[in-house]
């Protein structure tokens, strides 16, 4: 079926969901009323008819009482549909009551004659995730520093989720029970720092890229924590990087992405493939109160890592960081709760 024709459906923007509701109900009626009256056969069922969608308790009267509900900016769209409705169905009720005869002689049933140019209903637009867009906008931050995109597969080899990543067999992190093993060599990624190999095993430094992905670890589902999150990794390699350019990068990146006000420090720390290691924590109110939540872990590309993947750690110096998505986008978005963003709680979605 097309949209109701005439004019007046022209809705600039995405418009309120009372505003679909109502039109989608003058839709139906209209839709429902010329079906049921091409139907009606005996005088009987035309009146009945006139009275179920023309009549003083009839669906169109029962349609105009929810204008109460819609807003002031958006009564004059509505208003015009209903008159429309009421038109189309008055005019070809009449039409049906003389028998129809002038209207079938001419081939066509009366009423206005509809205007073809006119936009129909509008569909309500859809957009991203939450999650998407926080991913989108980090790279666009990241980009404007000279980060080119890549991307690593969800299920791995150990080669590329511990091994090369200096992380060895005794590590605790290798754990079974911490890792979604699929078989005795491949499991779901538990980080994005396998994208780091993935990239330096098919490419020459200088290399600088920001790696996005889901990664997997069997959490307790709670408020922070879930079994499937995303990360965004990044990876600098060139001659003479020091940790003072990591500093630099992220610090950076927070000021752009959060505001100038930020609040931003490095703590000491320790992860396998970097030396020295570091944890970024940001400043954030949590539940009112001002606390350092950590966003996320970097360093200086251990030396092991580089001979793993065939560069000369006496020539080639970089910096790695991992940052949590999720986490960002609830310090971004004051998000309180990690479920909340997968829930897929359109009443919460919609907020953002
Ligand atoms: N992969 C680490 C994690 O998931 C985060 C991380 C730490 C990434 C240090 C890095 C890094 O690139 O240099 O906990």
């Amino acid at each position: 079926m097309g949209g109701i024709s005439g004019p007046g459906l022209h809705v600039a923007g995405p418009g309120s969901d009372t505003l679909f509701a109502m039109l989608e109900t003058l839709k139906t009626i209209r839709d429902e009323g010329l079906a049921e009256l091409q139907a009606a056969a005996t005088p009987q069922d035309l009146e009945a008819w006139r009275i179920a969608y023309l009549g003083g308790k009839g669906k169109l009267k029962a349609a105009m009482s929810g204008m109460k509900d819609v807003s002031p900016a958006e009564k004059p769209a509505v208003g015009k549909t209903m008159n429309e409705v009421k038109t189309a169905l008055e005019s070809a009720f009449k039409a049906k009551q003389g028998g129809g005869g002038e209207a079938k002689q001419a081939g066509r049933a009366k009423g206005p004659i509809p205007d073809v140019t006119v936009p129909g209903f509008p569909s309500p637009l859809g957009r991203s995730h939450i999650i998407t867009r926080t991913i989108n906008e980090m790279i666009e931050v990241f980009a404007r520093m000279g980060f080119d995109v890549a991307e690593g597969p969800e299920v791995e080899d150990e080669d590329h989720n511990f091994i090369k990543l200096n992380i060895p067999e005794e590590h605790p992190a290798r754990d079974p029970l911490d890792n979604f093993y699929l078989d005795r060599d491949t499991l779901l990624r538990t980080q994005t720092s396998t994208v780091q190999i993935r990239v330096m095993e098919k490419t020459q430094p200088p290399i600088k890229v920001v790696a996005p992905g889901r990664v997997y670890r069997p959490d307790e589902v709670d408020a922070t924590h879930s079994f499937m999150f995303h990360q965004i990794e990044g990876l600098y390699v060139d001659h003479n990087v020091t940790m003072a350019d990591l500093k630099t990068a992220l610090f950076q990146f927070a000021k752009a992405y959060f505001g100038p006000e930020s609040e931003i420090r490095l703590r000491p720390s320790f992860f396998p493939f970097t030396e020295p290691s570091a944890e970024l924590d940001m400043k954030m109110a949590i539940k009112g109160v001002m606390q350092w939540v950590e966003l996320g872990g970097c360093g200086v590309v251990d030396p092991n890592v580089f001979t793993h993947v065939g560069y000369d750690p006496e020539e080639w110096s970089g910096y790695a960081f991992g940052l949590g998505v999720e986490r960002i986008a609830m310090a971004k978005y004051g998000i309180p709760d990690i479920r909340l963003l997968y829930e897929n709680d359109l009443r919460f979605l919609r907020q953002l």
